[in-house]
This record gives C-alpha cells, structure tokens and sequence, in this order.
C-alpha cells in the first residue's frame, strides 16, 4: 500500500453559505471561512472540502455552475480565493474543490448557445432526444422526482437532466467538452487546489437510450482519460461520490494501480433506514447489526484493493445525532458513540461542519420554511399523489436536506455568531450547541474529535491494519478488532439508549485504554451510548 498524505488525514467538508458571513448579507463568505482557519488546524483536520462557491444561479445551491472559473458574488472574489488557499496552507490545510461535471446550470453559456442554436459547437454538449409520438423518449426519471426530460419547443428536443430541470446533464461522449473540463481543472490545479471532490461522477458514463445512468459502460474509461490529462501527476486527493458502489466497483476507482481517484465515498450504511425499492423518504428503523454487517463487508472486501470515506454526515443527509443518535439526554455521548466507532476504520474521515459540536436536524412545521429544491419538489409530487401535509412534512424533517444546512452555531449570541444580519436560513438553537461552549468544556464531543484526529495521524494499525468484526450477543453492541504489527486495537460501542453486556475475551488484556465516552472503568456492562477503543497487550 502506498504511503499518501490523505490516508492518515481527516477532511472537513464546509457548505460556504452557512459557514460564516462577514459582510452581513446572512449568507456565508470566502473571508469568512479565512477567519475560521485557526479552529480549523486546531481541530487537526488536513484538508477542507468545500462545496460550490463558483458563479451559480443556486438553484441546487452552487451545485448548479454558470461559470467554472468565476466566484460567484454571494461567496466573494477570486482574490478571496486565492487567499483561502494561500491561508490554508500556511496552517497545513489542503482546500479540495467540488467539481460539479455531470452537469451544468442551464444558465452556463454552453447550454445557452446550446439552446438558441441548434448548430453551434455547443449543442452536442448535452444530451438531445426526439419525442417519441409526442412523449419524452424514454421513462428515465429525475433525482428530484418526475421525467429526467425537457422539452424545448422551438427545436423540438428534449434534454436530459439526472437533477433538476435547471441542471442540464453533459455529453461525455463529445470529446471537445471532455478537453474543457479538463482544462478548466487544470486551471484550479495550478492555483494550488489539494484536489477535487467529484459529484455524482458515477453518472456520467450514462447509456440514456438504454436506461442507464450509473456506473455506464464508459465510466472508468473516462475517468482514467481525465486522470491522466489533470491530477494523475500531482499529490492530489480526488474523492467520488460513487451512489451504488459494491466493494468491486469501488476497487475500480479506487486500486491504486488503476489511476482513476483516490477514494469513493459510498453510500450504503446511509441508506439503511430506507425501505428497500423505496425513495429515501420512506423509512424503516435502522438495525445496528446490519449497519455493522455493512461496514464490515467494507472493511474486509476493500483492505488493499482500494480506499474508502468514512462518515455519518454531509450537506445532502441529515444530522446524523438526530438521526440514529440522540439529540435529546444523550447528545454528547450518543456523538461520541458514532465517532468512536467510525474513527478506528480504514479509510479517510470527513467531518461535516458542526458535527464536532454535535448540531442537531432543525425541525420545521410547514413547507414555507424549506428551501431546499428536492423537498420542495418532493412535496408537490406528494401532494400531487395523495400524501398528507403532515406525512410530508415527517418526512422532510426526517430526511431533508436542509437539516444540514441551517448556519453553524458558534457563539450562543443572536444567530449563534454566523451573521450580523438575516441568515438565509434561520439559524437554530445556539444556546447550548455552539463551538465557544464546545471549546470551553474539555469534556465536549469537539475534543473526543480532535482527539480522534490525532489518534489517527500516530497509530499506522488504524490506516494499515487488518479488520476483523467480534461476535457480540446483544443486539445493540458492535465491536471490532484491528491488528498491524503487534499492534491490536479493539473497539466496543453500546448503539443505544439502554445498557447492554459485553464481556472482553478473558485473554485480552488492556494495555491502554484510547478513548473511552464515560469517566468509569471498562466492565461487563455497557451504560447507555458507550463506547471505548483499547490498545491490547
Ligand atoms: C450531489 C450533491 O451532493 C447534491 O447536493 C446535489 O444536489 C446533486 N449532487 C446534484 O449536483
């Protein structure tokens, strides 16, 4: 296995809208995550993953691009860029750009000429069909919900967008727009970017006529091909988002022989509460043993053939305590809980901002406080099919994507410290849950983080060592060992709310104990959300 900078690194990902505003417009800013560097290093993370800040009509929130190479005014300027860069790097910190290149905005000046001429180089950019008797060519169905086709009357063609209508999906087949994206990475990788997380990467080597989106024929092909005229040469990170990966497809990606990325970032332990063939609205409860059975399948299929992330949260999931920890009575030891058992992996972490303080979902009682564009368009698909107001609105407080995305709380003063104005969308309850008190309390979820962080930077068993699941009798009680070198590392976590046993192999003995959420000794019982990880002798 070789040695990269990124696999004993923990990524921190910022949604810049909701990070930090400094010019009180209420919506987060370049100059504002500058500000934010020093807590940054001292959490230890090595790389931060930002999300869209390039010019956008923000209709998906920057996830639809106008222009690859202009910040867009909200955020600030490309001086404010640079400076980001040049910031974090002083302070040992990589910035890794979110390359949205499934799509564009219908608003980017390819589609534009795209859509006012049918004969301009530019058409064959996106994906154009013919009606069939009157209808979009084929059944292929929106991200978001209804037909992924739009037609556009005066030239009597549909286009094809996997996302909202306002995200035309690109042509990887014409080779001209391959050769512009790839020019335009370049131009990031020149200004010293740390590398690039890949939206939906998985659906751009789609066969639209025959129904398939991911993981096309073509897919690896091209990422190989953009592998080799962008980062391939450089010490780079690149991260796919990768929706229906198996451990095989994964290995493709990710073998280190292969020179496509450096790591998928799948999504299968997330989907474990939703009701198999069902959208990701439609819940079931969540089984920590298949959760267990999940990661475990990772860890062993994927040792030393490719790399995987490790995480509970991102900008498109919900707060991952409200979800399947507790953000009532046990907040802080339930976060703790989550992050023990995820931090002793193989793989690279990535923290979602907030969740080193514990944020919790903002829940909401009508659809006018939502923003974002899948629960909106959800909703009046289900009102549509019948669905009641309050079944819809469980669900978007459940499952929605701006759970994530209410501003980060640092102070507990009026707006939790993001603004000085009206934040774009309402701030939640700061007066416990912000990063000053996290910093004050030793005991905080914000220091079994850093702590976690560290750990992994100084014991090469958790990047290198081998994985093995152990065998716990009660439902609730997940457990693994790792072992490298004479090194072994065994890690128990309670995934509940109510006590449960567990019983260390008598031939084990303690040698150190790494972290452990309760102030009491290790025992046959295990107190609601407790979880340690010991070094053995
Ligand atoms: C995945 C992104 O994470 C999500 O926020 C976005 O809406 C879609 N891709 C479309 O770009």
């Amino acid at each position: 296995m070789k040695t990269n900078w990124w696999k004993k690194a923990t990524i921190y990902q910022i949604y810049p809208r909701s990070f930090q505003d400094t010019n009180a417009d209420g919506i987060g800013d370049l100059p504002g995550i500058i500000q934010r560097l020093d807590y940054l290093a001292f959490l230890g993370i090595e790389a931060i993953w930002l999300s869209p800040v390039y010019q956008s009509p923000n209709e998906d929130n920057g996830y639809d691009i106008s222009d690859y190479q202009a910040i867009d005014p909200d955020y600030g300027t490309m001086k404010d860029m640079d400076t980001l860069i040049e910031e974090a790097k002083k302070r040992n910190i990589k910035i890794i750009m979110d390359l949205v290149v499934n799509h564009t905005s219908s608003e980017h000046p390819w589609f534009q000429s795209a859509l006012h001429d049918p004969k301009s180089e530019f058409h064959d950019f996106y994906v154009w069909r013919k009606d069939i008797d009157g209808r979009p060519p084929n059944t292929l169905q929106s991200n978001f919900g209804g037909s992924a086709w739009t037609l556009v009357p005066e030239l009597g063609e549909y286009y094809l967008h996997l996302h909202a209508k306002e995200q035309p999906d690109l042509n990887w087949e014409n080779k001209m727009m391959r050769y512009e994206i790839y020019r335009m990475m370049n131009y990031w990788i020149e200004k010293g970017v740390g590398g690039f997380r890949l939206d939906v990467i998985d659906l751009i080597g789609k066969e639209p006529d025959q129904l398939i989106t991911k993981n096309g024929p073509k897919l690896h092909e091209l990422l190989q091909e953009m592998n080799q005229n962008t980062f391939g040469e450089y010490d780079l990170v690149t991260v796919g988002e990768t929706w229906g990966a198996t451990p095989e497809i994964a290995q493709l990606y990710s073998d280190e022989d292969r020179d496509e990325l450096s790591m998928v970032f799948q999504f299968e332990h997330i989907n474990l509460d939703k009701q198999p063939g069902k959208r990701k609205w439609d819940l079931k409860t969540l089984d920590p043993k298949e959760l267990h059975h999940v990661f475990s399948k990772w860890q062993t299929e994927l040792t030393g053939k490719g790399w995987n992330s490790l995480f509970w949260n991102n900008h498109d999931l919900p707060r991952i305590i409200s979800r399947w920890g507790d953000d009532q009575e046990f907040r802080v030891l339930s976060g703790k809980m989550l992050a023990i058992y995820l931090y002793f992996l193989q793989g690279t972490p990535y923290i979602y901002q907030g969740e080193e303080i514990g944020m919790i979902n903002y829940p909401i009682k009508s659809i006018d406080e939502v923003d974002d564009i899948e629960s909106r368009r959800m909703y009046d698909e289900r009102i549509s099919l019948g669905y009641t107001e309050e079944e819809i609105i469980t669900s978007i407080n459940a499952k929605g994507r701006d759970n994530a995305r209410h501003p980060m709380q640092w102070d507990d003063s009026k707006q939790g410290g993001f603004t000085t104005g009206i934040p774009w969308l309402p701030a939640g309850d700061s007066s416990e849950i912000n990063v000053a008190a996290a910093l004050d309390d030793p005991d905080s979820l914000f220091y079994t983080y850093k702590k976690l962080i560290q750990l992994r930077k100084e014991l090469s068993v958790i990047t290198e060592g081998t994985f093995e699941s152990i065998q716990t009798e009660d439902a609730a009680v997940l457990a693994y060992i790792r072992k490298h070198d004479g090194e072994e590392i065994v890690v128990v976590v309670n995934f509940s709310n109510k006590p449960a046993r567990f019983l260390l192999d008598a031939t084990q003995q303690i040698k150190e104990i790494l972290i452990h959420n309760y102030e009491k000794e290790i025992s046959q019982t295990l107190l609601p959300y407790e979880a340690y990880a010991v070094l053995l002798t």
